[in-house]
Order: C-alpha cells, then sequence, then structure tokens
C-alpha cells in the first residue's frame, strides 16, 4: 500500500532542506541585529490556552487530542499564548524591555492552499514590557528589514498598519457596540478569503441594521490617516488615545527608515481576539496571496493568565507564504548543499591515506567527502563537481616522492601543489574555505 505525506504537510528533500536553512538564517541574523534573543517552547500545550487566549477563530482550527488521563492538548497553531505563559512565569525576573524571537512548526488544520498549509513553520518576534510606540515601530521595521534583505523591494510589499481603537469606533459610531465588535472584526479580517458577495451575505445577516456592507466598505476604504485620526480624537477617549499611538507610531516608522513600506488600512483588523492597539499584516503589493505576515499589540495577555499585566507587540510570519511570494517572483535563492574538499585517490592503495588525510580536514571544520567508488582521477573529479564540491585535493605518487598532494580550484580549473604536513597541521589556512568553526556559537565551555 502506497502512503503519502498528509494533505497539507510537506517533505524537505536536501534541497529543499537548503532553501528552508536559507530562511532561518536570515530570520535570525534579522532578529539578532535588532537585539532579539532566541526562546522556544512546547509543540503542545493545554487546549485551554488556546481557548482562553486565541478566539473561536484559531480554536477551530486546532489539532486537538487526550492523553489516556483525559487531559485536553493542542499541538500550538500560534506562539504568542506560549510566550505569553512563559513571560507571565518569570515576569519580575526578566529585564526590559523583553525582545524574544523564535521559528517554531506549529499546525493549524485549515484547508491547503497556495501559502497556507496544515504544518508550517512561523517567524515570532516580539517586545515586551513596553507601551512604547516605539516597540510597536521596532517589530514593524524587523519584518520590513527581513523582505529588503530577501531582496524585495519597497514597491512590492506593503506593511498595512491600523489601530483597533480606530476601527472600534467606526463600529461603534454606527451603533455596532463594545460586545458584537469581536465578531464584526473576525468577519472583516475573513473579508478577502470569503470574496466579496460572500461577504456581504454574511456581514448583512448580523450588521445590516446597523451599518449596511457597501457602506462599512466605504468607511473602511479611507486610507488618509489623519482624517481617521480625527474622527477618533472627536469620538472620546479611547479614540484620542489610538489617534495618538498612530501619530507616534507613524513618527517611530520614519525615523527607523521603513516609512515608506508601510501604509495606513483602517480594514487591517485581525481576527485574533488578544490585539488591543496596533495590527498590522503584510502583504504583496500584487499576486493574489494572503498575508505574508501578521500581528499587533496585546497588553492585556499576561493578566489573563492570572499573571502581572506585562504589555506586548509583535508578528507572525509564515515560511510558505514568504517563499511562494519569491518563487512568483523568481527570486528564490538556488540553495544546494556544497563541499569544501573532495579527496580523491590517484591509485586504489592511496585510498587509506586519503582516509587520514580527510578525517584530518573534518576535525578542522571543513565539509570534506570522498568517493565510496575507487575510479579513475577523471571520474572522482566528476564526482566531486556533482557534489558541488569548492576544492579536489588529489593524492598521488608525489605524496611519496615529495610529500605534496594537489590541488585543484574547482572554480577556475587552476591546480597547484600543497605540502601534506600543511594541509594537516592548518588545513583552513591553506585551503582557504570553510565557514566559523562549529560550535563556535558564543556558548562557553563548562569548566
Ligand atoms: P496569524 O495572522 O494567525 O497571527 O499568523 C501570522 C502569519 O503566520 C500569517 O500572516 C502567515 O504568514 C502565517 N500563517 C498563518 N497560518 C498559516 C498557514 N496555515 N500556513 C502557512 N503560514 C501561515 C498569529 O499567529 C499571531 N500569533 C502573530 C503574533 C505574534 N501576534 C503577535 N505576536
Amino acid at each position: 500500500m502506497k502512503i503519502q505525506s498528509p494533505p497539507g504537510m510537506r517533505d524537505f528533500y536536501p534541497d529543499q532542506m537548503c532553501v528552508q536553512n536559507w530562511l532561518f538564517d536570515l530570520w535570525r541574523s534579522v532578529s539578532r541585529s535588532y537585539g532579539f534573543q532566541e526562546y522556544e517552547g512546547p509543540i503542545f500545550e493545554y487546549l485551554d490556552l488556546y481557548r482562553l487566549k486565541s478566539g473561536e477563530g484559531i480554536v477551530s482550527e486546532v489539532f486537538a487530542f487526550q492523553d489516556r488521563g483525559g487531559r485536553e492538548f493542542a499541538i500550538r497553531p500560534e506562539m504568542t499564548p506560549t510566550l505569553a505563559r512563559m513571560v507571565a512565569a518569570r515576569a519580575n525576573a526578566l529585564p526590559r524591555p523583553i525582545k524574544w524571537f523564535s521559528i517554531p512548526r506549529m499546525c493549524r488544520a485549515e484547508k491547503p492552499q497556495r501559502g497556507r498549509l496544515r504544518e508550517f513553520f512561523q517567524w515570532n518576534a516580539d517586545v515586551l514590557g513596553s507601551e512604547d510606540a516605539l516597540a510597536d515601530a521596532e517589530v514593524i521595521a524587523v519584518a520590513v528589514e527581513f523582505f529588503r534583505r530577501a531582496g524585495l523591494r519597497d514597491e512590492e510589499f506593503v506593511v498595512r498598519v491600523n489601530h483597533r481603537e480606530l476601527a472600534a469606533e467606526v463600529l461603534a459610531a454606527h451603533g455596532i457596540d463594545t460586545e458584537r465588535q469581536q465578531a464584526a472584526f473576525q468577519l472583516i479580517d475573513r473579508a478577502d478569503r470569503l470574496g466579496e458577495l460572500e461577504f456581504a451575505r454574511q456581514w448583512n445577516e448580523s450588521f445590516a441594521a446597523s451599518l449596511p456592507a457597501d457602506s462599512l466598505r466605504a468607511l473602511l476604504a479611507d486610507d488618509d490617516l489623519e482624517r481617521c485620526c480625527a474622527h477618533a480624537q472627536r469620538a472620546g477617549q479611547a479614540g484620542a488615545a489610538a489617534a495618538q499611538a498612530l501619530r507616534q507610531l507613524w513618527e517611530r516608522l520614519e525615523q527607523l527608515g521603513v516609512r515608506p513600506a508601510c501604509a495606513f488600512d483602517l480594514s487591517i483588523v485581525r481576527g485574533l481576539a488578544y490585539y488591543t492597539g496596533t495590527v498590522f499584516e503584510a502583504h504583496m503589493r500584487q499576486g493574489g496571496l494572503r498575508a505574508l505576515a501578521g500581528g499587533g499589540r496585546y497588553d492585556n495577555l499576561t493578566g489573563l493568565l492570572d499573571g502581572p499585566r506585562v504589555p506586548g507587540v509583535g508578528f507572525g510570519m509564515g515560511d510558505a507564504p514568504v517563499l511562494e511570494a519569491l518563487r512568483q517572483l523568481g527570486r528564490l535563492p538556488q540553495a544546494s548543499e556544497q563541499l569544501d574538499v573532495f579527496v580523491i585517490d590517484a591509485d586504489a592503495n592511496l585510498f587509506p591515506r586519503a582516509l587520514t588525510i580527510t578525517q584530518h580536514l573534518r576535525r578542522a571544520g571543513l565539509a570534506a567527502d570522498y568517493s565510496y567508488r575507487r575510479a579513475t582521477i577523471g571520474k572522482q573529479l566528476k564526482e566531486a563537481a556533482g557534489r558541488r564540491a569548492r576544492f579536489a585535493l588529489i593524492i598521488g605518487e608525489e605524496l611519496d616522492q615529495r610529500g605534496e598532494l594537489g590541488l585543484k580550484d574547482l572554480e577556475t580549473g587552476a591546480q597547484r601543489a600543497v605540502r601534506l604536513d600543511t594541509i594537516t597541521s592548518d588545513p583552513r589556512a591553506v585551503i582557504g574555505v570553510g565557514g566559523p568553526m562549529p560550535g563556535n556559537t558564543g556558548v562557553s565551555p563548562v569548566a
């Protein structure tokens, strides 16, 4: 019986894994350049964590199960509740601001489609412990920095930004009160997915008496930040605070140099229940893909977990939509595993020496390999090229005659003699390739 991988799940063959690692390296390097530290959490949590924190939308998409004791768990569909739980547990001990990032693997029982899968990786970058609009601006800047470093131009993507209170004011002004606003936000969040007609049908079913779908669309299409802020300011205290927060955010985005990649968009409300302030989503300006990233401010999440109140803001970005966007633009990097050196024996009798020399190279941190078949130099060179080796180290009779080996640059074809003693004492200096010695990650050995 042939069994395939389940729908919406992926196998990563080595070439695809190289692309994944390229993306993860970029996510890590952008996070670190903005001063974020990496954390991780468990792959599943108590289902209640999501029931309490994420809201209906996400709970309907979790893969849930019971253990033998009848306890209910869910594979994580998002990271923010775990982050809030971890921060709440140590809230008083953690220095502020808490700037953390993570690249968790997660699952959602969604209908698989382009850029949306059932299992995916999601980069999360969050700042907790600050209510300053600087934190909101900084997480947006982190997302923009990623897109720019991935090779996208500001004209190709956009971070659409709004404030939940601004949208709440629009709804409240038309009689949609606080109790009904969460349902309204969830529906507005799904508008693109539903399509114009279906959205109008569902909206009008619940809200037509207060605000018909057509009028709502017209209101949310207003992209004039100043006009919307002025409206909100007149509406009351919450509206005035939102307008002020948004203006401050806009200034910070300007100062951080990311303002050209951002746009005010009153229709961005986000579906998750916990957002309290700024909300934003990154989209391709063209291409019909769903959001590449989404996030916002959540100031009450740790408090809901019986911890002290720690305000937070951050975003999640999926690997699948980002790679799909790069693929559509033809900008997916051509990544594949490479060797530094391929060791070749000119004669099968020399193979044991080739093994010893290869071990020297490996111990020095170089990626080195050899053929499993004893074949002519020509065939071994072909194999070296197929393995994308940078150099071939050829062991021939000169080894016994003069203590020398041949080092062939497989990019230029140039070959030179190198001494065995220098190759074994400091191969990285002689060969001149290889990244930093693995294991050198800033972790000091324990005495
Ligand atoms: P979200 O909007 O549910 O927010 O997801 C954020 C991003 O994760 C999406 O924009 C998309 O890039 C990616 N994503 C979501 N679902 C899928 C899927 N099925 N397949 C592939 N990618 C997907 C959250 O998850 C919030 N917890 C983000 C956050 C962090 N807010 C504050 N901090």
